[in-house]
């Protein structure tokens, strides 16, 4: 144990857990938990090697204002990250996502700009282009920017490689937000570790990827409009309403051996049961790769080991459809419980 200079220190490093009750006996299943970030999401590692590659280029000036497009995790860790360095940071979001991701990012002092639902992942996006060219702030640009996914490859990739020394590592699997895990990790992978089969997934309602249609991008690489294959979908973090040009890169250069899509149900199950049955905290997007780890799980051979990436904590979708059911009061059988014994009943 070491003593950190900043909090900054504690980003990455995060632990490699074995599954030990869900999933076939006849499979190692095991997932990288990213909730262990001091903001509680991959995106904490983003936000850094974005802001220190701006810093040691000079394309972010000291005190300058930092802004970005985000449904939430990157917006809280680049709250983080700002708040450590000292640089003020707007955050556009689009309405839909959940209002525990506002207050988090308003709480680190950040200033959080909502856009309207219907114009989706791209309406952000093209909010915070206007707002940084208006102001001359620092647009960290998380869907194409190229030291997102170097951060995966010089942390998360070597962190994978290192947990599985001496043990062969036969699939990995990630959903994609950016494609900076994907991309950053994949291509370490395929060099390092090239037989470890990569495994892609998305929503079974927005299939970008499974569909094969081309994004039409602009000439920076962002999106020129929503992807047809595009519907909403409750796995906040995974599948904007385009392809990003870093998952698209990563596909392009043939890194992704199979694309999986999950049904939302079985995102929320396998939420729920990493929660009920390992104890193991997550969010939607989290029990999606889990959802698909499953699917591998069924196939592969035996004596397989599988890694799933688990982006964020679940704490983070107590208003969503993922605590649907989860009462605040107390059920009947609790209430017989409470009126078994004599004292502090109502
Ligand atoms: C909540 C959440 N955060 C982050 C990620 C991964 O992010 P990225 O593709 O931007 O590296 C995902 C996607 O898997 C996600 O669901």
């Amino acid at each position: 144990m070491r003593i950190h200079d900043n909090i900054l220190g504690t980003i990455g490093n995060t632990p490699v857990v074995k599954i030990n009750r869900l999933g076939p006996a006849s499979v190692n299943l095991f997932v990288k938990i990213e909730s262990f970030n001091p903001m509680a999401s991959v995106k904490d590692r983003l936000a850094l090697g974005i802001i220190e590659d701006a810093e040691k280029s000079g394309t972010l000036k000291p005190g300058q204002t930092v802004i970005e497009a985000t449904s939430g995790n990157t917006g809280i860790g680049l709250a983080m990250v700002c708040a450590q360095k000292g640089y003020p940071l707007v955050v556009t979001m689009a309405e839909s996502f959940s209002v525990e991701r506002r207050k988090l990012m308003r709480f680190l002092g950040a200033r959080v700009v909502l856009t309207p639902a219907p114009l989706k992942g791209s309406g952000m996006v093209k909010k915070a282009q206007e707002l940084a060219a208006q102001h001359d702030w620092f647009l960290t640009r998380q869907f194409e920017n190229e030291s997102n996914a170097d951060m995966h490859s010089r942390t998360t990739a070597p962190e994978i490689l290192e947990a599985f020394d001496g043990i062969s590592l036969d699939y990995w699997v990630t959903g994609y937000g950016t494609g900076g895990t994907l991309k950053g990790v994949a291509r370490v992978l395929k060099d390092k570790s090239p037989s470890t089969r990569i495994i892609v997934c998305e929503p079974e309602i927005a299939p970008l990827l499974t569909d094969g249609i081309e994004q039409k991008r602009n000439d920076d690489g962002s999106p020129a409009e929503s992807h047809p294959s595009f519907s909403p979908h409750p796995m906040q973090g995974w599948t904007p309403d385009f392809i990003p040009k870093l998952t698209g890169d990563a596909m392009a250069d043939e890194n992704a051996d199979q694309i999986l899509t999950v049904a939302n149900p079985n995102a929320m199950e396998a939420s729920r049961n990493l929660a009920q049955q390992e104890g193991i905290f997550v969010g939607i997007s989290g029990g999606a790769t889990f959802a698909a780890g499953l699917e591998v799980a069924e196939s592969a051979a035996e004596g397989s080991n599988i890694l799933c990436m688990l982006p964020d904590t679940g704490e983070r979708y107590l208003s969503t459809p993922l605590f649907e059911g989860v009462e605040t009061e107390m059920s009947e059988a609790e209430q017989q419980l409470s009126a078994s014994t004599p004292s502090c009943q109502f």
